[in-house]
């Protein structure tokens, strides 16, 4: 085995800590720029390789996944009473997998998709022409509308604000677990902890509620948790998941799948409106597919188009835009050495926009999406790759594609400044200030 380490800037553990936190995609933009496809170096307590190079990055998650299991900031998380989907490995990872999966088949999604056309419906009834909105702000609320009602059935009286809150505290202590002793840090007395812990509590609740009902054989329900409850490991015996799992499940469901999507749909419009021939293609599409009716399930395999400008955007801005894994033994990754406890972290953004294997990379172009896509196996995919696979990608278009059909027949969103907007990046790519743009009724912009 090779003792020839990646390459990377020596030692200034404390300054790569403060780089990561003050702006961790510029961070890594610099540490590719200066060193290639594979990084090396130090950060408070550990040794962190970050790869760039969609070939290695296959390698690790892949082909040598067995020397890698996921990361420390994934594991360290407080808010978990125990493994989940996203958080175990091997044996554990595969049963897990097997008992979530099914409430993401088309028979579920397909159950789901009227609460996402209502939602992404109501969302722009009470806009007027001329208004300015925090877009940021209307897609998270209709994607947390859409997570509420799906997780906890189609006629929950939840507050979809508990979500949030829960959520706001899930982010917290994902925030936490990337600092050095993160489980004493969750224990203070700080207000942010403290919310977070009656989040946590009041949530816990209603989930006890809807397990009592998913418990009832009698009642049919189409809602993520009782799918997670009533889900049966064939092979196993007595495999499913119990009380706690599907709460632990829920939780990460819900934190995986919510800020994503609502991210990718602001970005979206913002990429409309600066690709003013795209948008009019779409217009035209969706157009033409609803003639002025209410989507309805069939409608999102005609939008072709549409789907493609959802792959677009998240390729471009993909939410995860790297992932978490650690080695379990000395590995190897290319002609380097990973020796045992280094922190990986694989950057799906360089590979998404790598002009080796996309032509004008960072142009938006969604009819790239239209032709075949010559490079499956590589690791060119915003949802991840590997058995950790994103497992709610088909339910993060669908609601991207209705949302494209609920909004682009009756407006335009403009940008309102010059700039772009910032993001700030730790965990995900999110909006620190916001997102304002402006709408305009499309009859007040015919031609
Ligand atoms: C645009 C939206 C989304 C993006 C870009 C995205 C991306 C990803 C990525 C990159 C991973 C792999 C993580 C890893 O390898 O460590 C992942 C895993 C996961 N995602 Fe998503 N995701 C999105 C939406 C969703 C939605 C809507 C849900 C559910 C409602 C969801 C649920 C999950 C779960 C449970 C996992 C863990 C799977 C496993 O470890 O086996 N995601 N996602």
């Amino acid at each position: 085995m090779t003792t020839q380490l990646p390459p990377g800037p020596k030692g200034r553990a404390i300054r790569h800590f403060w780089a990561r936190l003050h702006n961790n995609a510029d961070f890594f933009a610099r540490l590719q720029a200066e060193y290639g496809g594979i990084v090396y170096l130090s950060v408070p307590f550990r040794k962190l390789c970050v790869i760039f190079d969609p070939v290695l990055i296959q390698q690790a998650l892949v082909e040598k996944r067995a020397s890698f299991e996921q990361g420390p900031g994934y594991k360290r998380a407080t808010f978990l009473g125990g493994p989940t989907v996203l958080t175990s490995d091997g044996d554990e990872h595969k049963r897990r997998r097997k008992l979530v999966q099914p409430s993401f088949h088309k028979q579920a999604l397909n159950g789901y998709a009227e609460t996402m056309i209502d939602e992404t419906d109501k969302l722009q009834r009470g806009w007027r022409d001329g208004q300015t909105i925090d877009l940021v702000q209307t897609t998270t609320a209709t994607a947390l509308n859409i997570a509420t009602r799906t997780f906890f059935g189609a006629d929950s009286r939840i507050d979809p604000g508990l979500v949030g809150e829960a959520l706001k505290g899930v982010f917290w202590d994902f925030t936490l677990g990337q600092l050095p002793f993160n489980r004493y840090l969750a224990r203070l007395p700080l207000p942010r902890n403290r919310q977070a812990q009656a989040a946590f509590r009041a949530l816990d609740h209603e989930i006890d509620a809807i397990i009592d009902q998913a418990l009832d054989a009698s009642q049919e329900r189409n809602d993520l948790i009782s799918h997670l409850v009533r889900a049966k490991d064939e092979g196993g015996v007595d495999r499913s998941l119990n009380r706690a799992e599907v709460r632990d499940e829920a939780y990460v469901i819900l934190m995986a799948g919510h800020e994503t999507t609502a991210n990718v749909m602001a970005w979206m419009f913002y990429c409309l409106d600066q690709h003013p021939a795209v948008r009019e293609r779409l217009e035209r599409e969706i157009d033409g597919v609803l003639g002025g009716r209410r989507p309805g399930l069939a409608d999102y395999d005609r939008l072709v188009y549409a789907r493609a400008v959802f792959d677009e955007t998240v390729r471009l801005f993909p939410p995860v835009y790297y992932v978490g894994r650690q080695a379990i033994e000395d590995s190897t990754l290319g002609d380097y050495l990973i020796p045992k406890g280094t922190a990986l972290q694989p950057c799906l953004l360089a590979g998404l926009r790598d002009e080796r294997f996309f032509e004008e990379a960072g142009g938006f172009k969604p009819e790239r999406w239209l032709e075949e896509n010559d490079h499956p196996k590589l690791a060119l995919s915003a949802f991840g790759l590997g058995v950790h696979k994103c497992v709610g990608e088909a339910f993060a278009r669908m609601e991207a594609v209705f949302m494209l059909a609920a909004i682009v027949p009756r407006w335009r969103l403009n940008v309102v400044s010059s700039h772009p907007p910032v993001v700030n990046s730790l965990v995900f790519y999110q909006f620190p200030r916001g997102f304002q743009m402006t709408v305009r009724a499309r009859a007040a912009t015919a031609p």
